[in-house]
Formats: structure tokens, C-alpha cells, sequence
């Protein structure tokens, strides 16, 4: 288990908290792993009743490490971010989600597998998927077009530009917006009150929502897997790490 992952367990409220604020809450697979472990650990245990995600106080996550990405690309459905995938979505427990700071990549993605999303005033999201030579994951080349109408998502996921929180209130992927001394407690007092209340009933409220596209988003999800996969080793991809590292911007002209 990793320590760039905390874990808390209070109240009935399971607490996962990035916590690698010096490479900005990239994630390596060792973090996906621990996530991804007690998110399945955390569905047959009764003393778990809610799941709160959080950063830190400055930023939500920078997403995958792009030197994983670089040095050890996922291979395969159990890669660690794929279990993680698999257990964010398929989680029966209500999942509640506090952003402050810059949510990039998997950092946004992952919202769009929460219950419910509250994200500070300096909150941003950003979908930088084709600026890296790669495509949408997490199921956000469906999930954010159905929750935000088509347009909105194609500029989001196409040009890969940051938006702040006001935006991602507008397009409703975020329940609410709230000054960033305040976020963490608030979203925290949401998840105790979800603990509180019978755990069988929002079970079956969740698992209704969710029923019918079960299992097109997990179609989805794979379809997006085997294409991101092959752009991780494509040369566009790897100019685009590259370039990242040497503080620069990449050129994409060398490819057709
Ligand atoms: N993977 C690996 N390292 C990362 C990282 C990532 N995704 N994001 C940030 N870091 C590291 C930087 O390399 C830097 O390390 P160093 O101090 O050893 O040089 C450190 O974190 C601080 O990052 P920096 O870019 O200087 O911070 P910033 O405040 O100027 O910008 C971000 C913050 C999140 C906007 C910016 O870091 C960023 O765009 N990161 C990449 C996001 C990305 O493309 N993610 C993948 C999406 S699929």
C-alpha cells in the first residue's frame, strides 16, 4: 500500500485523499492499485456505508503520471488503472467527490463516476486527451456527452482546454460550487449524511440509476481501452510526454 494514497476510515465513511502533492497528485499505478483494492475491499464491509474521494488543498490530481505512462504503460485489463476503472463504476456504495484545485485527466473522469460532486471556486477541469496524442478513457466519450449534451463535450474532449467550476456547474457534472476554505467539510458532512442514512435503500437508488447502462459503459470503457492503449506507445503520444518533461511544447506537425 502505498502512502501517496491515504486511507481513513470514520463514521461509516470510507476516506480515500491523494496525497503527492510535490508531483501534483499524479497517479502511478501503485496508487491506482490501492485505490482500486479497498474500493473492492469497501463493498463487503458493513462498517463502510459512504466513500469520500479528496486532494489536497491546492489540487485535485495532475492524472496519470506521465512517466508511468512513458517508462510502463498499462498492458492488459488488469492493469491497475483498469481495476481501479472497474471499481470506481461498478462501486454500490454512494461515492462523494471534493475538488479543489486543477482536476486533469482521470482527475475529471473519475467524477463522472461519482454520486456527488462538489468542487471549490479554484477548482479546473480539463480533458487533455488529445492534446497527448491519446484518446477519452473512463467512459467520458460517453458518460460526459449524456450528462452535458454532445457539443459541450466534443469541445471539452477535442480541444482539451481547462474550464472552471462555474463551467463544470453549467454543464452538470458538479453538484455544487464552494469557497475552497469550504469544500472538504462540506462534501464530508454530505458523505456522514449518506452513512447515516439505510445503507439498502441507496444501494437499490444507486444501483436503479445505474442499471441501464451498466453494461454499455463498460463496452465503452473497453472500446476506449484499445484504442488508448495502441496511442500510448504511438509516436504522437510519446512526443507529447516528452515535450511535457522538457518543458516545451510539442510539435505535432512531424505526423500525418
Ligand atoms: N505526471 C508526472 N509528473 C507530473 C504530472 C503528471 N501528470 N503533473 C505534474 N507533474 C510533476 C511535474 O513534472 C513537476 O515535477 P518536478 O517538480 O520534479 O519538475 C511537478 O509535478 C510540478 O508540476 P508543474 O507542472 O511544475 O506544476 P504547475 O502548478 O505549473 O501545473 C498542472 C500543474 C497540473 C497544470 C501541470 O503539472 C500539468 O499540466 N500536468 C500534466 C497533466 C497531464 O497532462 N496529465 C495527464 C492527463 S491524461
Amino acid at each position: 500500500m502505498t502512502t501517496d494514497i491515504l486511507v481513513e476510515r470514520a463514521n461509516g465513511v470510507l476516506t480515500l485523499a491523494f496525497n503527492r502533492p510535490d508531483k501534483k497528485n499524479a497517479i502511478t499505478a501503485a496508487m491506482y492499485q490501492t485505490m482500486a483494492d479497498t474500493l473492492v475491499g469497501a463493498q463487503d464491509d458493513a462498517s463502510v456505508r459512504a466513500i469520500l474521494i479528496r486532494g489536497s488543498a491546492k489540487i485535485f490530481s495532475a492524472g496519470n503520471d506521465l512517466e508511468d505512462f512513458m517508462k510502463s504503460p498499462p498492458m492488459g485489463e488488469n492493469a491497475p488503472v483498469f481495476q481501479f476503472l472497474r471499481a470506481i463504476s461498478s462501486a454500490e456504495k454512494p461515492v462523494v467527490a471534493s475538488v479543489a484545485g486543477p482536476a486533469v485527466g482521470i482527475g475529471t473522469t473519475l467524477l463522472l463516476h461519482c454520486d456527488l460532486v462538489y468542487a471549490a471556486d479554484s477548482a479546473s477541469f480539463s480533458l487533455p486527451f488529445a492534446q497527448l496524442g491519446l484518446c477519452p478513457e473512463a467512459a467520458s466519450s460517453l458518460l460526459l456527452q449524456r450528462v452535458a449534451g454532445y457539443q459541450a463535450a466534443a469541445e471539452k474532449l477535442l480541444l482539451g482546454e481547462a474550464f472552471d467550476a462555474a463551467e463544470a456547474l453549467r454543464m452538470g457534472f458538479v453538484n455544487r460550487v464552494l469557497p475552497a476554505a469550504e469544500v472538504d467539510a462540506f462534501a464530508a458532512s454530505q458523505a456522514a449524511k449518506l452513512a447515516a442514512l439505510p445503507a439498502s435503500s441507496l444501494r437499490a437508488t444507486k444501483s436503479l440509476m445505474k442499471r441501464a447502462s451498466r453494461e454499455e459503459l463498460q463496452t465503452q470503457m473497453a472500446e476506449e481501452a484499445v484504442h488508448f492503449g495502441k496511442m500510448l506507445v504511438a509516436p504522437e503520444a510519446r512526443e507529447a510526454f516528452k515535450a511535457f518533461f522538457e518543458k516545451r511544447k510539442p510539435d505535432f506537425r512531424q505526423f500525418d
